[in-house]
């Protein structure tokens, strides 16, 4: 870029920034880790509450298994309470994120701040368990992202057989999880499952407004209804996609608002994508590229493609539970038809394929 074109860019730039602060109070409520002071609360989140008193009062746990498709606030939910129940009573919370920490170990090794190798499983238990003094809720965000490695999820076993008191909130966007539970887990844990449902196109515009009164100067109320009438009837009503539609509104990213909406719904599958395991992503990869749609034909393809990387498929259940992940994050839609007497499942993708191809060419050719 030579000085001129730098400076007229400089220029420019420096204009719609200008343009935009007229309009933009605070670019902090477009944050996804924004956490509003008073969110739009669904009411499952009463239950929550009512639970985490029972617990601060009694010492005994009802453990939780929060379901809810991508967007539907499972997580600023939980954070939020964190900031109530922080103030309002005695019960310690620790957060984990099992897409970053997959493992039990890993997870018990994050919450106590340690690099724990070498120890064992016992150890790391024991030393977890010496910290925690108080009544201690587990939340743990995105439980079904933990590692194959982990089938069991131990963590789980050794919390609801622990002496003292701990009470788990795990977080999921497919209700499978619970289904892959082993029994002598199921039984001490027995899981109160929680279900989120998805927003309606109400809900959706009231989280908008409240974004709006918070970071706009203006904004239109017709817009804020169109944006939720398009999130809930192309979308599993992802109030992460309503929030990035608004940004590129009133950041004048697209030419409307429903190029806005495909650009933000765009923009929100690449991310998603991007962030999905290896094998997961090989997954969506077979159903990009196969010739059939039907998830039988698919899980061929994609044990060719371990097979070639010299890895060990998934069993045919445990790839029928990625469909399902991949089904709940709003990515692919599972379809059963019925061929002679039996029923058959199909993959359908909700988005362009040449994207995932793209992203898993990349991933894999590296
Ligand atoms: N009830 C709500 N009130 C305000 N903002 C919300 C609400 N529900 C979701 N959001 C916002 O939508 C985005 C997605 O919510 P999140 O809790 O991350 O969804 P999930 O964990 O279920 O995938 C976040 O930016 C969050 O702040
Ligand atoms: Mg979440």
């Amino acid at each position: 870029m030579s000085t001129v074109d730098f400076e007229s860019y400089f220029k420019h730039q420096r204009e719609r920034i200008e343009e935009e602060a007229k309009l933009i109070k605070d670019f902090s409520v477009f944050s996804f880790h924004y956490v509003p002071d008073e969110p739009v609360l669904r009411p499952e989140a009463t239950l929550l509450i009512d639970e985490l008193a029972n617990f601060n009062l009694s010492g005994i746990p009802t453990h939780l298994a929060i379901v809810g498709s991508r967007g539907s606030g499972k997580t600023l939910t939980v954070k939020y309470l964190e900031r109530v129940v922080q103030r309002e009573s005695d019960l310690e919370i620790l957060y984990a994120n099992c897409r970053h920490h997959d493992t039990s170990f890993k997870i018990f090794a994050h919450l106590l701040g340690i690099h724990a190798r070498g120890a064992s499983m016992s150890e790391v238990f024991e030393r977890f368990c010496a910290r925690c003094r108080r009544k201690t809720v587990v939340v743990l965000d995105e439980v079904d992202l933990m590692s194959p490695k982990d089938r069991r999820r131990e963590i789980l076993y050794l919390l609801s057989r622990a002496a003292q008191p701990f009470m788990v909130m795990m977080l999921s966007n497919s209700p499978q999880v619970l289904k892959e539970l082993d029994a002598a887990t199921r039984s001490s844990l027995q899981p109160v499952p929680v279900h989120f449902k998805n927003y309606n196109a109400d809900q959706i515009r009231d989280i908008l407004r409240d974004r709006a009164q918070r970071g706009l100067h203006r904004w239109e109320e017709a817009d804020l209804s169109e944006i939720a009438a398009l999130t809930t009837k192309f979308s599993n009503a992802d109030a992460r996609l309503a929030i990035k539609t608004l940004q590129y509104h009133v950041t004048g990213r697209a030419k409307d608002l429903r190029a806005c909406f495909e650009r933000a719904r765009r923009d929100l599958v690449v991310d998603l994508v991007c962030d999905l395991s290896d094998s997961t992503l090989a997954i969506l990869w077979a159903a990009a590229t196969n010739d059939s749609d039907f998830a039988r034909s698919i899980y061929e393809r994609y044990c060719a493609h371990c097979r070639q990387r010299h890895e060990k498929p998934f069993s045919y259940v445990h790839f029928h539970s990625n469909l399902s992940y991949l089904q709940s994050a709003g990515l692919v839609a599972l379809v059963s038809t019925k061929q002679g007497r039996t029923y058959a499942n199909r993959v359908l993708l909700t988005f362009d394929r040449n994207m995932a191809r793209e992203i898993a060419g990349l991933r894999f050719e590296a």
